[in-house]
């Protein structure tokens, strides 16, 4: 991993630059310990930050444009008035998130500063770690100090998302960017979707959270997850209510026969994903391994069979952790799906039996190069304020 930090990134800033950034700000990626597809459906996740950030320097210019330089996309560069009606860049992915993110500020009335900005970052892209909620949030911490202009962590995590859902193009919920926004260290922190209640969930001291990609890179992740929160508005639609949240599992189960299969499969994954995060939850608290290890593999069996986004070689990588932790540790994919990594909490002492299991086994099984990363909970990038 590239070791950055705030004097590493102001001389990167200055070597493009010729001046001192005016302000440099994190903000980590996220791991989601349980709790998937549920956020967009009002319901509980259970992400923690990662000690895996993205960070954006920013130097106040004179007139009203920002200059923007991608770091980790070979130092491409772009530049646009901040008055600029915004259009999507399909050559430039990455600037359509700062565009996404300075459209909303506009529109809450933020008073933009013009400014230099240079973004790098440590958050592996295309992974499910939240490299782009972790761009977000860092840019409009960096962009709002600059400007002088104060913003509350989770006025910044709506803006993320509305960023995304209106202009990026992808219907996601909340989670990353709350999470990115108000992650704390050596927590986990189960929120509420519906009314973006939060509440720490200390981590036991000796358990690790170990995140391994699969080396599948991510695929169809937009059309698939924009199918599938349709999928679930649809069938909360069937009862007639706003959100999968309002519809009780004990109804759900007596409609079976007359809602469509792949609707009552996708509400079946939602409402009993609902109710093992908060069993989750609780289990972290208590230290109580053996629960937890429970409610993550049928969170991986119900996101395999009902919500259908894992992939073979996940799959593998879930069973493979579940054998070798002989129910003291707990494994599943964790993020939208369609590849991306898998997360295991287990005690300190289990940590490296799990590695070697992937190391020995993972790549000749499946063909894929796993990448295994030891991550510590951490705070996001409001904390403190
Ligand atoms: C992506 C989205 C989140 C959430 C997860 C699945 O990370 O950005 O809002 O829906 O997928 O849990």
């Amino acid at each position: 991993m590239n070791v950055l930090t705030p004097a590493v990134v102001e001389e990167l800033f200055q070597a493009r630059f010729a001046a001192m950034p005016d302000v440099v700000a994190s903000a980590p990626g996220r791991v989601n310990l349980i709790g998937e597809h549920t956020d967009y459906n009002d319901g509980f996740v259970l992400p923690a930050a990662i000690n895996y950030h993205t960070w954006v320097a920013a130097g106040a210019r004179d007139d009203r444009e920002l200059h923007i330089i991608a770091h980790d996309f070979t130092d491409q560069t772009v530049s646009f008035h901040l008055d600029a009606e915004m259009q999507r860049d399909a050559a430039m992915p990455w600037s359509n998130y700062v565009r996404g993110v300075v459209q909303q500020l506009r529109k809450k009335d933020f008073q933009l500063r013009g400014g230099n900005i240079f973004i790098t970052g440590n958050v592996p892209a295309g992974a499910g770690l939240s490299s782009s909620a972790s761009l977000e949030m860092a840019l409009i911490r960096a962009l709002t100090e600059l400007s002088g202009e104060a913003v509350e962590p989770k006025a910044a995590a709506l803006m993320g998302q509305a960023a995304e859902n209106q202009f990026v193009g992808c219907n996601c919920g909340i989670m990353d960017q709350l999470i990115s926004a108000c992650g704390q260290a050596d927590s986990a922190l189960l929120i509420d979707c519906r009314d973006l209640g939060t509440r720490a969930v200390s981590i036991p001291q000796d358990w690790e959270i170990l995140i391994v990609h699969s080396g599948v890179k991510r695929g169809l992740v937009e059309s698939e997850y924009n199918l599938r929160r349709e999928q679930c508005e649809a069938a909360a639609r069937y009862f007639n209510q706003r959100s999968l949240r309002d519809v009780p599992l004990e109804h759900l189960l007596a409609a079976e026969a007359a809602l469509e299969p792949l609707l009552f499969k996708r509400a079946r994954h939602v409402l009993t994903e609902n109710a093992r995060t908060l069993t989750a939850a609780d289990a972290l608290m208590n230290g109580d391994m053996k629960t937890l290890s429970r409610v993550m593999a049928e969170s991986h069996a119900s996101m395999r069979d009902d919500f259908n986004i894992t992939v073979p070689a996940i799959d593998t990588l879930v069973d493979m952790l579940n054998t070798a932790g002989q129910g003291l540790a707990g494994a599943r994919m964790t993020g939208g799906g369609f590849g991306g990594c898998v997360v295991a909490v287990a005690p300190q002492s289990l940590i490296p039996t799990l590695m070697a299991t992937v190391e020995n086994h993972y790549q000749q099984e499946t063909g894929c190069e796993p990448t295994l990363i030891l991550a510590k909970a951490s705070s996001g990038a409001f904390a403190g304020i």
